[in-house]
């Protein structure tokens, strides 16, 4: 991967081994972890595009009937995995250009990453766990906060996932001392540097 900086906060990656033509990023994928801001991001940067918003966690809830909460705690992580592995091969093949924000978790299984990056530009929404343990303030609705320290656990699965988030982005936004309307502003940026201009 190659690795060249564009602006204060933003780094682009290369895929180098990807075949030519191997991807049509019609989509906008953001990713990164929770408290990262992905989904309000997404949704002005959708309104922004014109495009549909899809968020992962929602389409979870949407076709479950059931809270991230209670799927969590009735039928465990591994269901809620396997639930958002089906939303996410939906979002990804949807036929329409959308934004789609992507729970912390989803890039950690190797089919949804490369089912986003066949079909989508991939930002990665980065942040320091200290901004985002303020973000993300007690934990509620987020099962995997509760019961221990956020900062502990946000620690944890930041070390965790930041090489996978890494592998799989073509753009690293560095979010911890931007406000929201700048990071949709970087993210519209990059995204019609790299995919709009290029049509
Ligand atoms: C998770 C993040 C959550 C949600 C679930 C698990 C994770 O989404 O998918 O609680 O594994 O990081 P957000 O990143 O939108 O909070």
């Amino acid at each position: 991967m190659s690795y060249c900086e564009i602006t204060v906060g933003i780094s682009m990656h290369s895929h180098s081994n990807e075949p030519a033509g191997s991807r049509v990023a019609r989509h906008l994928v953001l990713c990164g972890m929770m408290g990262s801001g992905k989904s309000t991001v997404g949704a002005l940067c959708a309104r922004a595009i014109g495009v549909p918003m899809i968020d992962t966690d929602e389409l979870v809830v949407a076709q479950s009937g059931r809270s991230v909460d209670t799927i969590f705690e009735e039928l465990g992580e591994v269901e809620f995995r396997r639930l958002e592995a089906i939303a996410v091969a939906q979002a990804a093949a949807a036929p329409d250009a959308s934004v789609i924000a992507c729970g912390g978790g989803v890039m950690t299984q190797a089919a949804n990453r490369e089912a986003l990056r066949k079909t989508g530009f991939v930002v990665w929404l980065d942040a320091s766990v200290e901004v985002l343990a303020h973000r993300v303030g007690s934990g509620i609705g987020r099962p995997l906060l509760q019961g221990a320290e956020p900062i502990a656990v946000l620690t944890r699965l930041d070390t965790i996932r930041r090489p996978v988030y890494d592998q799989c982005a073509d753009v690293r936004i560095e979010t911890s001392a931007m406000s929201r309307a700048e990071t949709v502003r970087a993210v519209l940026d990059a995204f019609e540097a790299r995919v709009i201009n290029d049509r």
